[in-house]
């Protein structure tokens, strides 16, 4: 039902867009299709998150350090200070658009709550460990597992500035990192900030830094 009424929202929206190019006003004009941009990327968000559910991409062979800098760089493109620390280079067996999409979500909380953002990666034997950490508040140990859940935010999310979502993003990645056999987990950085570590399993042969 949720899917359907999404979906069906996004029509009326698209008018609602066009017939707004009509109001004469520059600052109402520019706040409407701002707020009608917002309600836009909410729906796109409630969407994406029904379908993961569903479809799983298939697991490939790919290089993980150049999907962390590809963020890195995409971020950088849009003014936000994002660091890549790792190896060049780690081949490992994961799905690549979804390993994408859930460390895009954590870099999108890390660079809104904090100033700066590292996307660190370190490969073993066994597993690769991908660290998202920012310099922002934080998040407190009683809350650290529930904002793992859907459609939990914190209560400075709840006053819709541009970037509020709906509180997926984090539940969208940790579905994605248990779905490749992984875990997630949240751990305070200090002085202050969040560390989110992603741990993925890796074979052997599939490790070639
Ligand atoms: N790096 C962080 N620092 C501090 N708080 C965070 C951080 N990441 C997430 N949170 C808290 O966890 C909540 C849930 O995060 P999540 O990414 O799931 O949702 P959201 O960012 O609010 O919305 P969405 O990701 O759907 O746009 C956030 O609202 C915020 O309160
Ligand atoms: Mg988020």
């Amino acid at each position: 039902m949720l899917a359907a009424i999404s979906h069906d929202l996004r029509t009326p929206i698209t008018r609602m867009r066009l017939r707004s190019e009509f109001i004469e006003d520059e600052t109402h004009r520019s706040r409407m299709l701002d707020d009608l941009d917002q309600m836009r990327v909410m729906l796109e968000s409630v969407l994406s998150f029904l379908r993961n559910d569903r479809r799983l991409e298939s697991m490939t062979l790919a290089d993980v350090a150049s999907t962390l800098q590809l963020i890195t760089d995409q971020f950088g493109d849009m003014g936000r200070k994002v660091v890549y620390d790792g190896p060049a280079h780690a081949m490992a067996t994961v799905r690549p658009d979804d390993l994408h999409r859930s460390v895009t979500n954590l870099v999108e909380n890390a660079v809104r709550f904090g100033a700066e953002a590292v996307i660190r990666l370190r490969v073993s034997d066994d597993r690769i460990t991908i660290d998202v950490e920012d310099d922002g508040p934080g998040i407190l140990d009683a809350q650290k597992l529930n904002v793992l859940e859907p459609f939990v935010c914190g209560d400075d999310a709840r006053n819709m500035d541009e970037a509020a979502g709906f509180g997926l993003g984090l539940s969208i990645a940790n579905a994605i990192v248990l779905a490749h056999g992984g875990a997630l987990s949240l751990h305070d950085r200090q002085p202050h900030g969040l560390v989110v570590r992603i741990q993925l399993p890796v074979h052997q042969q599939s490790i070639a830094a």
